[in-house]
């Protein structure tokens, strides 16, 4: 059986890392299964890419589509036609998907009207906010997809309200978190820690990328001084991502306590993150590595496709609200952030019963 598995764009490579290792150990266990990886190419920097292969032991992709930046429609469009060529000369049983960027969307959509089995891994997460891009991709995949893997039982509920049948959704944990364990022992101090003076539990990590916060420079710099300010005497670790870096590059200074970096390795970004008092973001993937390691994360969105974190987990909402996020600092600051739990199946084995299920499916 062969399947081709799709990486395009950071979030998507600890998701794919360990589905590959567990492919190849059900290879080498004498199963029937091969598979081809093709990267898009939607990310491309070392720093959002090649650093993530290099770290989390993702082999060389197959294939690299160089389809690169553009208008949602320009990549899309790109992905979409270079994919094409891809999968008629490379033939495959299964295209294997991960959450929900656009190359999600472009490939899935490629796939299917070639005729091919569709298997989305993140499948059923809803913000219901199509303001977003990735709930269109999110949106857009399920509705095409043959097997869908979920990472809540929350998730299979809204896949099933669809009206997609319970047979071909299987809640197997979250390959996210898969990675996270795999890695809990391999993470590395970042330069930035010594360097800055940081102490264990006492300097808050922020990443900000969604266009809704670092589009509008004015809207940023609010942001930025009522976290700084909130934050007193305590650094604040903020790798940029290069869509954030345009605005800032285009403001003043900032609050002297916000310390900005380059977008960091995997391992790097983790240690940071473990350690921290606290994460400020708006990121997808940090709600719930946050919520694994148990340390406080305010989410500086209105929603979130990702409701246990919430719910049982330790993380909060606080969208744009400058009161809400008020409070929340003063939550933290005091010590009175809730207790979370780690939610069902997030235990590093999510990938080996993907392929668990895919080797069933044969
Ligand atoms: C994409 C995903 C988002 C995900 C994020 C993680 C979509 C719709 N969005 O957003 O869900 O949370 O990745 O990072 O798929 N750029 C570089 N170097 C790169 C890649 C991009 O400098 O290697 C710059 C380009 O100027 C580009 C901009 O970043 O225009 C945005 O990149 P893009 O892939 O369009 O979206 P992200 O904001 O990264």
């Amino acid at each position: 059986m062969k399947v081709t598995i799709i990486a395009g764009a950071r979030p998507n490579f600890m998701k794919i890392a360990p589905i590959i290792h567990a492919i190849e150990a059900a290879k080498r266990n004498g199963n029937n299964i091969s598979y081809r990886l093709v990267h898009t190419g939607q990310h491309y920097d070392q720093k959002l890419s090649g650093s993530f292969f290099d770290e989390l032991n993702i082999p060389t992709p197959d294939v690299n589509l160089e389809c690169g930046s553009g208008s949602h429609a320009q990549q899309t469009a790109q992905i979409m036609i270079k994919f094409e060529q891809e999968l008629q000369e490379n033939p495959c049983d299964y295209v294997l998907v991960v959450g929900d960027v656009n190359s999600t969307m472009a490939c899935s959509i490629v796939a299917k009207k070639l005729h091919t089995q569709v298997i989305h891994v993140e499948a059923g997460l809803r913000s219901f906010d199509l303001s977003m891009p990735e709930e269109i991709n999110r949106m857009v995949t399920d509705a095409i997809t043959d097997i869908f893997f979920t990472t809540s039982e929350l998730a299979g509920k809204n896949l099933e309200k669809a009206g997609i049948g319970a047979d071909r959704i299987f809640f197997v944990g979250n390959t996210m978190i898969d990675t996270l364990i795999a890695n809990l022992d391999k993470l590395r101090r970042p330069d930035c820690f010594d360097q800055q003076g940081l102490e264990q539990s006492n300097y808050w990590v922020m990443t900000l990328h969604r266009p809704a916060n670092v589009d509008e420079a004015q809207k940023l710099l609010d942001l930025l001084n009522l976290i700084s300010k909130n934050a007193g005497t305590k650094p604040i670790i903020f790798p940029v991502h290069p869509r954030t870096a345009k605005t800032l590059n285009s403001m003043g200074a900032l609050p002297g306590n916000i310390i900005l970096t380059d977008p960091l390795p995997y391992l790097e970004f983790m240690y940071l993150v473990h350690y921290a008092a606290a994460a400020i973001t708006d990121s997808g993937g940090i709600q719930e590595e946050t919520t694994y390691l148990g340390i406080p994360c305010i989410t500086l969105r209105e929603n979130t496709e990702r409701p246990e974190t919430v719910e049982i987990g330790t993380n909060i909402l606080c969208g744009f609200d400058p009161e809400l996020m008020e409070k929340a600092f003063e939550d933290l600051n005091s010590g009175k952030w809730k207790k979370g739990v780690i939610p069902d199946l997030w235990d590093g084995k999510a990938a080996e019963r993907i392929v668990e299920v895919i080797l069933a499916c044969a």
